[in-house]
Order: C-alpha cells, then sequence, then structure tokens
C-alpha cells in the first residue's frame, strides 16, 4: 500500500466535497490529528473506519486502498492487486508504535550495525524530528515530566553528557538549571548542528561529539555528574556497549538518566476504546518500518532487557518511573492518552555507578 498516495487521495476526495479537515473528522467521529496523519501519508485509517470514510468521500474500498478514482476496466485488476498487497501485509504486519506514533508496517530484518547506523542517521539528518516530534526536558515522552519528579537533582556546577542530544533544547534546560560543563553526542551530523546553532543563539556552549553511541569517541571516563537521555537509549544497536560506555564517562556516585517508550505500549492498541494485544511483549527482534520515504531500524527490548543490562553493567537502579502523570493525561483527549489511561506509555530509569 503507499500510504503517501492514499493519503493525498483522500485529501482530494475530502476537498471535492467541500469539507474541511474539522468537518470531516467529524462526519466519522476521530479527531482532525487523524485526518491531517492520513493526508501527509504517515498511518492508515482502522479497518473499523474505513466503510464510513469511502462513504464519506464517496469512493470505494478499492479506490481507497489504490489511491486513486477507477474507471470500470480497472476495478477488476486493482482489487485483485489490492487482495494480495492486504494478504501480504497481513503475514508481515507487527503495529509498530514509536513514542506516542503508530508508524505502520514493520518487517523483521537482521541486524547489521553499519546499516542500521547509516538508516537512522539519515532519517534524523532529515525527516525524523518533523516524523517522531522531538521531546526535551522537563518532559521524558509520554505524560512524565521532571517538573514533578525532581530526579536530576540539583545541577549547580555540575558535568553533564546528553546521549542523542537531538535539537538542543534538553541541553539548554540543564543549563538554565545551572549546569556548567555541557557535553552533547549524536550520530547524526545535522542534528549536531541542530544543537550547535541552538545552544549558539542562547550563548550557551558545549562540546559536541557526532558519534554512535556505542563507540569511544573520546568521551572524557570517570568525569561526569549526570549522564542523560531523552528517547535516546533505544536507538542503540547495542544496550551493553552502550551502558559499559556511560558507565566509564561517569565519576563514582554519578547518575544516568532515561527514557524510552515503554515496551508494554507497543504490544497493545486501542482499537473502539478497547486495548488489544497486537504484539508479543517477548519480541526483541529488530525491524525496519518505512516513514515518509525514509526507513528507520529498531528492535524492541523488555523492561528486563533494560535493568538487567544496567546491573550486569554495574549501576545501581534508585528508580523506576512509569506511572503517567494524570494532570497531563487528563490534558488532552486523544488515542494515546486514552491509552495512558489503562497503561505505562513511557518509562523513565534512574540509576548510579556504584
Ligand atoms: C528522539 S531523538 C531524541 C533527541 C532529543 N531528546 C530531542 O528532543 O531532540 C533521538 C536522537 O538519537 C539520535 N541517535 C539515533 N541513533 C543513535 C546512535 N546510535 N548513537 C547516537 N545517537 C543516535 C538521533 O540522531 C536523534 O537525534
Amino acid at each position: 500500500m503507499d500510504q503517501i498516495k492514499i493519503g493525498k487521495f483522500i485529501a482530494e476526495m475530502r476537498k471535492q466535497q467541500g469539507l474541511t479537515q474539522r468537518e470531516f473528522s467529524e462526519l466519522i467521529g476521530i479527531s482532525d490529528k487523524t485526518v491531517s496523519k492520513w493526508e501527509c501519508g504517515n498511518g492508515m485509517p482502522d479497518v473499523s473506519l474505513m466503510q464510513l470514510l469511502c462513504d464519506a468521500l464517496k469512493i470505494n474500498l478499492n479506490e481507497l486502498f489504490s489511491g486513486e478514482k477507477l474507471t470500470d476496466a480497472d476495478y477488476k485488476k486493482n482489487a485483485e492487486k489490492n487482495i494480495m498487497e492486504l494478504a501480504k501485509e497481513k503475514e508481515e504486519i507487527k503495529k509498530n508504535i514509536v513514542g506516542g506514533k503508530v508508524i505502520g508496517h514493520a518487517l523483521n530484518i537482521d541486524l547489521n550495525v553499519n546499516t542500521a547506523h547509516n538508516t537512522n542517521t539519515e532519517f534524523w539528518n532529515t525527516i525524523g524530528s518533523e516524523f517522531l516530534g522531538s521531546t526535551a526536558l522537563p518532559s521524558y515522552g509520554g505524560y512524565i515530566t521532571e517538573d514533578k519528579l525532581n530526579l536530576l537533582g540539583n545541577l549547580a556546577n555540575k558535568k553533564v553528557l546528553e546521549i542523542g542530544c537531538g535539537n538542543g533544547r534538553s541541553l539548554k534546560y540543564v543549563f538554565d538549571k545551572g549546569a556548567t560543563d555541557l557535553w552533547g553526542i549524536d550520530i547524526s551530523p545535522n542534528q549536531v548542528k541542530r544543537t550547535k546553532n541552538f545552544l549558539a543563539l542562547q550563548g550557551i556552549s558545549a562540546e559536541l561529539k557526532c558519534a554512535p553511541m556505542e563507540d569511544d569517541c573520546g568521551i572524557p571516563t570517570n568525569y561526569f555528574d549526570l549522564v542523560y537521555s531523552v528517547y535516546g537509549i533505544g536507538w542503540t544497536t547495542d544496550l551493553n556497549k552502550t551502558f559499559r560506555q556511560i558507565y566509564s564517562y561517569l565519576k563514582k556516585d554519578g547518575v544516568f538518566i532515561f527514557n524510552w517508550s515503554h515496551p508494554i505500549h507497543k504490544c497493545v492498541s486501542l482499537e473502539n476504546n478497547k486495548l488489544i494485544f497486537s504484539n508479543s511483549y517477548f519480541d526483541e527482534k529488530w525491524y525496519s518500518a518505512t516513514m515518509g520515504d525514509k526507513k528507520i531500524m529498531l528492535s524492541n527490548r523488555k523492561l528486563s532487557t533494560y535493568i538487567n543490562a544496567l546491573a550486569d553493567n554495574g549501576f545501581m537502579i534508585e528508580k523506576l518511573v512509569e506511572d503517567n502523570d494524570e494532570d497531563l493525561v487528563n490534558e488532552e483527549e486523544t488515542e494515546f492518552s486514552r491509552k495512558a489511561k489503562m497503561l505505562p506509555v513511557a518509562f523513565v530509569i534512574k540509576a548510579r555507578k556504584m
């Protein structure tokens, strides 16, 4: 299925019916954000909505799957092709959830570290933030906020390192809290440039490294009071190697804080207000998924995988946060917030170098 083509077709047919995104969304009982997501090619309508959507747009299902109006002659040919594609996708489908986003289909792959690094670098160099958004402190993503938890403690005159520094917003946050020696590492040259430019505009200087977090890239050892990462660690191709590196950067008693999407969140999708278990919690296979015209490569990891890797590398775990902040959840009425009322969507771990 060509999601981009289908998205453009939905937009075109909606306009032909003289409907705004809001009017169309009200007609089929979903949010206008969801309509906008489909129209950008970022996700497909749920099966339960498809007939309603086709009726509203005065098209048939075959035309929806084809992403174009069909003549009678094309109808049969396309119907057969679409049925074959649907059958194939059903075999390969794993509802793939990164952060708050459902990003379509995931294909299991064998991990090749270079390919994963190149693929993910290309994604973050280009459309990464546009598709996945950016999450910076005080938010840990999901519905968890540093403002309420105060995990970072007193940062006055602290030496801090961010893993996967993205666009630099979190480094600005720790600077504002008093940290004086700022470091960041990110695999994407463009993200490093974004961090550099953003911090320069604020008159903040930081030491930035463009390298994979798994590798030794000359970051000083036994040096940092705090190493942290907001939606960064899950991108590693080697959790043990990464935690070993991070352990080496920290001073004794130094703190490591990171968050990631909660692994249970990826297994369960919300359909018609019911949570449906669609992926195995135990599945840690690597997969590739397409967003827009780019790919990402990731794997899901169980919570115990993170915790055991920390313990194996000498960390003591001080806190595991998986509760959603009720005030934040109640601020919005989205599929994501409805899901967050029933299960954790992100987690944060605070660990210490012993
Ligand atoms: C979700 S973003 C988090 C960034 C930051 N919290 C923000 O809001 O901008 C993930 C970051 O990890 C980086 N990344 C992905 N794989 C990496 C790797 N193997 N080593 C270092 N950085 C990596 C990406 O380039 C991206 O900037």
